[in-house]
């Protein structure tokens, strides 16, 4: 089965799904960084941006399972070569089964990073080092850096679903904000070793 067949079955239960739910996860995602460069100072979220966050949090996070998977379906769809890397020390014959559970697991531990970061948007010393600590065992997982910038994008696009209604630009530039924090120090952790 095509990878697009199997993430979609495993997202939907069918193969044949309506192309208009991943129409609306498909975006273009801004050029990525190959490196980190410690001269370029790190971004910082106003008060204004934490409380947005904040409060798109509280409702999306009841559906925090199919965000994350919508996210993961969006970045392999969108960038198949981080598919590749991701089952890359798998075995090749991962049976569905394995492959459901290795996708949900992933994509529920980076939904878990999310909530810790959020949770301690008031204590940056403790982000700054859970992302940067999260950024060095990534090497252990042959991630190549300009991958981590892909995420952000994707994670936005599969939140938006759950938040049309009051979803603003003011909305867009915060939750890209808090990305470009989170992976500026899991950047920083990857290039440290
Ligand atoms: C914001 C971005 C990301 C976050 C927050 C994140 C978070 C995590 C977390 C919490 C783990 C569990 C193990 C640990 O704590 O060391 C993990 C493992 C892993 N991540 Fe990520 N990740 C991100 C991006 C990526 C990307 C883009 C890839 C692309 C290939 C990737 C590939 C992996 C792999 C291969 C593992 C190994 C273990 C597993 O399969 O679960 N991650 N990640």
């Amino acid at each position: 089965m095509s990878l697009l067949k199997r993430i979609k079955k495993y997202v939907t239960g069918s193969s044949q799904t309506s192309e208009k739910k991943f129409a609306v996860i498909k975006s273009i995602n801004k050029e990525s960084s190959t490196t980190f460069d410690p001269k370029n100072p790190p971004p910082e979220l106003s008060e204004r941006e934490v409380q947005i966050i904040k409060d798109c949090w509280a409702i999306v996070q009841q559906s925090v399972a199919e965000v994350g998977i919508i996210t993961f379906v969006g970045l392999f769809e969108t960038h198949p070569e981080v598919h590749d890397a991701f089952m890359s020390f798998r075995a090749v014959n991962t049976s569905d089964l394995e492959y459901n559970a290795i996708l949900r697991a992933h994509a529920l531990r980076v939904m878990g990073t999310v909530d810790k970061c959020i949770n301690r948007l008031d204590n940056n010393i403790k982000i700054r080092e859970l992302m940067t600590n999260l950024g060095i065992r990534h090497i252990n997982y042959s991630v190549k850096i300009e991958y981590m910038d892909l995420m952000g994008p994707q994670f936005i696009s599969s939140i938006k679903l759950h938040l049309k209604t009051i979803w603003t630009e003011e909305h867009e530039k915060s939750w890209e904000n808090l990305f470009r924090f989170m992976c500026y120090y899991i950047r920083k952790g990857m290039c440290s070793i």
